[in-house]
C-alpha cells in the first residue's frame, strides 16, 4: 500500500532536510528520502554539505589552523609547546565525530518536527491523480503518493576528462577530507586542479599540516569572480605561506602510476611541464545530480548542464514538481539552498517565499578568510556604474594587532549618488563572521553613512567594517 504525503522531499542536503522542516511546521504530512550511507550502512542525513563539504572541510580547516598556530605562531605570544607533534587519525576521527553530530541532530529534528524519513533512493514512477508517485529503494523500500514534490538532490564533484576519480590517487573532495586515513599520512607533495573554492581550502589544510601543495588554474587571473583588491591581497597572503598556485595552465594528460599522480600540462607561456605528486585533489567545479532519479518517467525538464530546470520561484516544467539547491541553477552554496527550501515550503502554503539572491554571501574559509556579497568593483566598473570605494586595512585595527593577525581589509562599494551599499568585501580575520552585518545592511538597502554612524564595540574587528564605511567619504578616524 502506498503511504500518502501532502510534501515528499527527494534529498536530505541542506536545500531538502530544511525544505521538509519548514514544510511540516507549516502543517504538511511530510515525507523526506535520503540515501547517503554512513560507513556502517546507517541513515547519514545531511548531504554533501555534512558529509564531505562545508562541514567535514571547516573541521578539518579548525583542526590545521591549530596546528600552523601552535607549530608558528604561539611562540610570537610566548608560548612554547616543546616538541610538536601530529595524530592525523585522530584529527580524522574528531572532524568524522563532528559529522555524526551533524547526521544525528537531523534525525532528531525530523522526529522533532514529525518528518517521516525513509532511508534510501527515491525515484519517481509516475504521475497520478492529483500528485506523483515515488518509489524509494534501499533500507527502506515503499511506494509513496505526493500531492507536492520538492527535489533537492544536489551536486557531485567533476572529473577531469580521462582521469576519474579512484579516491585512492585522484580525489574529489570526498577523498580530499579522507587523505592519511590509509595511514599514509600526510602526502609529501599534494597536487590540486583548479584554484577555486575547494582547492585553496583543502590546499590550506594539507600545506598547514605539511604537505607540499601545488594549484594548477586553468584561468590566468586568480579568484575571477572575487573583488580584484581583494584576490590580490589573498593571492599575496597564500603565496607567502607557501602555496604554490600557477595560473593560466592547459592541464593534459594525468597519470597514475605506483607511488604517484603526474600531470603533464602547459604553463602559461605554453611551455610543457610535469607535476609529480604524491595525491591529486580535482576540483574543477561540480555538476547537478539526478543520478537514479527517473526525471524521464515523469518528463521533468533538464537543461544542457543536467540541472533541472526551474523558475525564479524554484517551480520546474510539472505542476507540483519543485526543485531547489545545487540540482538547480545558481550558486552552489548550501545557505542558498536553504534559503530556496525554506521560500518552496512557504509557496505550497500560499505563502510569499523570498530569496534574494543579490544579497548571497559568499565565504572562503582560508586563512586570512574571504568574503563577499553584492557586486565586485570590476562588475560596477563593466556596467558603467558611478560608485564609491572605501577601504580600511585590519593592519589599523587593533584588535586584529592584539590578536596577531593583521592581514588583509575590508572594503565598501557605495552608490555615488545615494550611497547605497553595492558591495563589501573582506579579506581578514573572521571575514565569515564579519560578512553578516554587510548582509543585513545590504538588505535594508542601507547607506555607507549608515554603517559609518552606528556605535561598534571596541576593540573588535567590525570597527575595521565600521572605518571602511567611513572610507567612503574620505573620513577614516583610525588611518
Ligand atoms: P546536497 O548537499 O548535495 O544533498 C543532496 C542529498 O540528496 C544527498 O544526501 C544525496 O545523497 C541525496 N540524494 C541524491 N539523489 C537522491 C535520490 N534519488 N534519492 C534519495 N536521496 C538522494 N557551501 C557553503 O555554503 N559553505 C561551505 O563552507 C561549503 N563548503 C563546501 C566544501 C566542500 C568540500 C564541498 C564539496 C561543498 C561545499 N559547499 C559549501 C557547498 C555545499 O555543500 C552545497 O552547496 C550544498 O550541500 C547543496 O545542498 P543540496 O541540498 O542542494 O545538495
Ligand atoms: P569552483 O568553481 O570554485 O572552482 C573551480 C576552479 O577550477 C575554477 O577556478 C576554474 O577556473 C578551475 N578549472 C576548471 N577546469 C579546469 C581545468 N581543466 N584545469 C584547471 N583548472 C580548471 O569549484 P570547486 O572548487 O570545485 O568547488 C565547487 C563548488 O562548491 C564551489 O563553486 C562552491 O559553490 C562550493 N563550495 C563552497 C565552499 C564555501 O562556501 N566555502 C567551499 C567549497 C566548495
Amino acid at each position: 500500500m502506498a503511504k500518502t504525503f501532502d510534501v515528499v522531499v527527494i534529498g536530505g542536503g541542506p536545500g531538502g532536510y530544511i525544505a521538509a522542516i519548514r514544510a511540516a511546521q507549516l502543517g504538511f504530512n511530510t515525507a523526506c528520502i535520503d540515501e547517503w550511507k554512513n560507513e556502517k550502512g546507517g541513515p547519514a542525513p545531511g548531504g554533501t554539505c555534512t558529509n564531505v563539504g562545508c562541514i567535514p572541510s571547516k573541521a578539518l580547516l579548525q583542526s590545521s589552523e591549530h596546528y600552523e598556530h601552535a607549530g608558528k605562531h604561539f611562540a610570537e605570544h610566548g608560548i612554547g609547546v616543546g616538541k610538536l607533534s601530529l595524530d592525523l587519525a585522530k584529527m580524522l576521527a574528531r572532524k568524522d565525530a563532528v559529522v555524526k553530530q551533524n547526521n544525528d541532530g537531523i534525525l532528531y529534528l525530523f522526529k522533532k518536527n514529525k518528518v517521516a524519513f525513509f532511508h534510501g533512493r527515491g525515484s519517481f514512477v509516475k504521475a497520478v491523480d492529483g500528485g506523483y508517485e515515488i518509489a524509494v529503494a534501499g533500507a527502506a523500500t515503499e511506494t509513496l503518493v505526493a500531492k507536492q514534490v520538492i527535489v533537492a538532490t544536489g551536486s557531485n564533484a567533476r572529473p577531469l576528462p580521462g582521469a576519474p576519480f579512484d579516491e585512492e590517487a585522484i580525489l574529489s573532495n570526498d577523498g580530499a577530507l579522507r587523505i592519511g586515513r590509509d595511514s599514509g599520512g600526510v602526502p609529501k607533495k599534494l597536487g590540486l586542479i583548479g584554484s577555486g573554492v575547494i582547492g585553496l581550502e583543502m590546499g590550506s589544510v594539507w600545506r598547514r599540516l605539511g604537505a607540499e601543495v601545488t594549484v594548477l588554474e586553468a584561468l590566468p587571473t586568480f579568484l575571477g569572480a572575487v573583488d580584484e583588491q581583494v584576490a590580490k591581497e589573498a593571492h599575496k597572503a597564500f603565496t607567502k605561506q607557501g602555496l604554490k598556485i600557477e595560473l593560466g595552465v592547459k592541464v593534459g594528460e594525468v597519470k597514475v602510476a605506483k607511488g604517484g599522480v603526474t600531470v603533464a600540462y602547459a604553463d602559461s607561456k605554453g611551455g610543457a611541464q610535469t607535476l609529480a605528486v604524491d595525491k591529486l585533489i580535482v576540483s574543477i567545479g561540480r555538476v547537478p545530480n539526478t543520478t537514479g532519479l527517473n526525471t524521464e518517467a515523469v518528463g521533468l525538464k533538464l537543461d544542457e548542464r543536467g540541472a533541472i530546470v526551474v523558475d525564479d520561484e524554484c517551480r520546474t516544467n510539472l505542476p507540483g514538481v519543485w526543485a531547489v539547491g545545487d540540482v538547480v541553477r545558481g550558486p552552489m552554496l548550501a545557505h542558498k539552498a536553504e534559503e530556496e527550501g525554506v521560500a518552496v515550503a512557504e509557496r505550497i502554503a500560499g505563502q510569499h517565499g523570498h530569496v534574494n539572491f543579490n544579497t548571497v554571501p559568499w565565504v572562503i574559509y582560508t586563512s586570512p578568510e574571504i568574503a563577499w556579497v553584492g557586486e565586485t568593483e570590476q562588475q560596477l566598473k563593466a556596467r558603467g556604474a558611478a560608485y564609491k570605494a572605501g577601504t580600511f586595512p585590519f593592519m589599523a585595527n587593533g584588535r586584529a594587532r592584539a590578536l596577531g593577525d593583521t592581514t588583509g581589509l575590508v572594503k565598501f562599494l557605495a552608490d555615488a549618488k545615494t550611497d547605497e551599499i553595492l558591495g563589501v568585501h573582506i579579506v581578514g580575520p573572521m571575514a565569515s563572521e564579519l560578512i553578516a552585518e554587510a548582509v543585513v545592511a545590504m538588505e535594508f538597502k542601507a547607506s555607507s553613512e549608515d554603517i559609518a554612524r552606528i556605535c561598534h564595540a571596541h576593540p573588535s574587528l567590525s570597527e575595521a567594517t565600521k572605518e571602511a564605511a567611513l572610507a567612503v567619504d574620505k573620513r577614516t578616524l583610525n588611518f
